[in-house]
């Protein structure tokens, strides 16, 4: 990306954010040579504006009233308020995945040091993030307006119920971002606990939050490769140090199916870097294949998957969604190699492209469940584009803990996501997809869901 991309990007921004177009209309007070009367005429409205503005805005802060002016400047929602909601009659065909970021002064959902389940390496802020632009971008469709996240309407789905996160670590991070969402609204935050009083750290296999008032568990289970990794069976070559079993589920597969709500993401492990350079190959049946690419092993596992699904995982009563893969923004090298997103602060309002590696990362889990997808209770979480535009959401220097401090330079994190952020929208995306096949079996909402206008 060079600067010129970069300038262009936070110009728009700044254009979004100010409305210069709104001075352009006073570009009649403006002749080629200003005579002093005019020049005053034009400040006095200037400052007239001004004060308006910061009535306004100071108003609107306080009531969440409709506002002329705030809509005159569209600062806020007032040109979105003609789209259907994602959830009402008529709403159903528009594509939640196609839009735009919009900035919005009610984000974040939830503050970091309210939220006890996050882990250290999320919390960008309070490890010394200095700005928090990056908390306030909502994401707006472009075909329809999506409802404001409902901790109290999801919970109350999810009564009785048990979701499951299954994946690699970007995963932890959405499940992470779901847990604070929804905990936000509960207010006795010991009745949220972990079923085998495990605490929230970085290398533990499988973690059950449940929230007690509404018997419902939120879970995270690690399987990056979704397929189990073991050790090389005897007799295997000696470069051959682990293998992965490309024809089966995770052993912790057995836990999972019977999950109400199952979410799904890989992608991030699937590289020459973390298997085959450390010695893990790819093994189906007893064979070991030597070689074998890592694309073609992927493929393999989303094929695995696939024939899971339709062999053991009973689609009447589990709703499966499939997250698609979160780009990285490393720059200049990658994380072992000084690659860098530390200074971005602005995400890239332009229609990003995405790199031909994040495609087939893509392009691999749509073929390989397409199967899937054309039938009911089966939905792609297809994040993968909007995602690629948040270069300024990473975790970046701030990673350590606020004792340890920032991170080296040539050490940053531009895979996972600094909390409250970007997975937060996932999670938007998720309960609206999980509240509309909740809405097409028939178990309508206990009260009509307001849509953003
Ligand atoms: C995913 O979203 C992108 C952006 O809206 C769109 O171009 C693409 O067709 C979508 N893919 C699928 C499989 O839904
Ligand atoms: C809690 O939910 C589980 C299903 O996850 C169900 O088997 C159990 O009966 C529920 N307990 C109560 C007290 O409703
Ligand atoms: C909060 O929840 C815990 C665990 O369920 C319970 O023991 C405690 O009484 C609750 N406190 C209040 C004030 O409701
Ligand atoms: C699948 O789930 C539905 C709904 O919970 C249940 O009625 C049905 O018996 C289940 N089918 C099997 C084969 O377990």
């Amino acid at each position: 990306m060079t600067s010129e991309n970069n300038n262009n990007a936070s110009s728009k921004v700044y254009y979004k954010m100010t409305h210069f177009d709104f001075l352009k209309k006073f570009k009649f007070l403006k002749p080629q040579e200003p005579t002093p009367g005019v020049l005053g005429c034009f400040f006095f409205f200037l400052s007239l504006i001004f004060c308006l503005f910061v009535l306004d805005y100071r108003v609107v802060r306080t009531l969440h009233g409709y506002s002329l002016l705030m809509s005159w400047f569209k600062f806020s929602t007032g040109s979105e308020s003609a789209k259907v909601g994602f959830l009402e009659v008529g709403g159903g065909d528009c594509d939640i995945f196609e839009g735009n970021w919009v900035w919005d002064e009610n984000y974040p959902l939830y503050q970091a040091q309210d939220c006890s389940f996050l882990d250290v390496g999320f919390r960008c802020t309070q490890n010394g993030r200095p700005d928090q632009f990056y908390t306030k971008w909502r994401w707006q469709p472009t075909h329809c307006n999506l409802p404001r996240f409902d901790a109290k309407v999801m919970l109350e789905k999810l009564r009785d119920k048990r979701l499951v996160f299954v994946g690699d670590s970007i995963g932890r991070n959405q499940w992470e971002s779901l847990l604070c969402m929804l905990s936000s609204a509960i207010p006795n935050k010991t009745s949220i606990y972990e079923v085998n009083g495990n605490p929230i750290t970085k290398h533990s296999g499988s973690l059950i939050f449940k929230f007690k008032d509404y018997n419902c568990t939120v879970e995270y289970y690690r399987a990056p490769f979704l397929v189990p990794q073991g050790r090389a069976p005897s007799g295997a070559h000696e470069n051959v140090k682990m293998t992965l079993k490309l024809d089966q589920m995770d052993w912790s597969s057995a836990e999972w199916k019977g999950a109400d709500l199952l979410v799904f993401n890989t992608g991030h492990w699937w590289n020459y870097e973390k298997t085959i350079r450390g010695g893990c190959y790819f093994q189906e049946g007893a064979e070991i294949k030597m070689e074998m690419s890592v694309e073609n092993a992927f493929r393999r596992a989303v094929e695995t998957l696939r024939d899971w699904i339709s062999r053991e995982v009973n689609l009447s009563k589990t709703h499966l969604i499939f997250r698609t893969y979160a780009p990285v923004h490393f720059r200049g090298g990658d994380w072992k190699t000084g690659g860098s997103c530390h200074l971005e602060t602005m995400p890239d309002l332009s229609k990003s492209s995405i790199s031909s590696e994040t495609y087939t990362e893509f392009k691999t889990v749509v073929n390989g469940l397409s199967r899937h997808l054309r039938t009911r209770n089966v939905d792609l979480l297809n994040v993968t584009s909007m995602t690629s535009q948040r270069k300024d959401g990473h975790s970046s220097l701030y990673y350590l803990g606020p004792k340890v401090g920032l991170a080296s330079l040539h050490r940053q994190d531009c895979s996972h996501w600094c909390l409250p952020g970007v997975p937060d929208t996932w999670n938007e995306l998720l309960y609206v997809v999980f509240l509309k096949r909740e809405i097409s079996r028939g178990r309508h909402l206990a009260k009509p869901s307001r849509s953003r206008a």
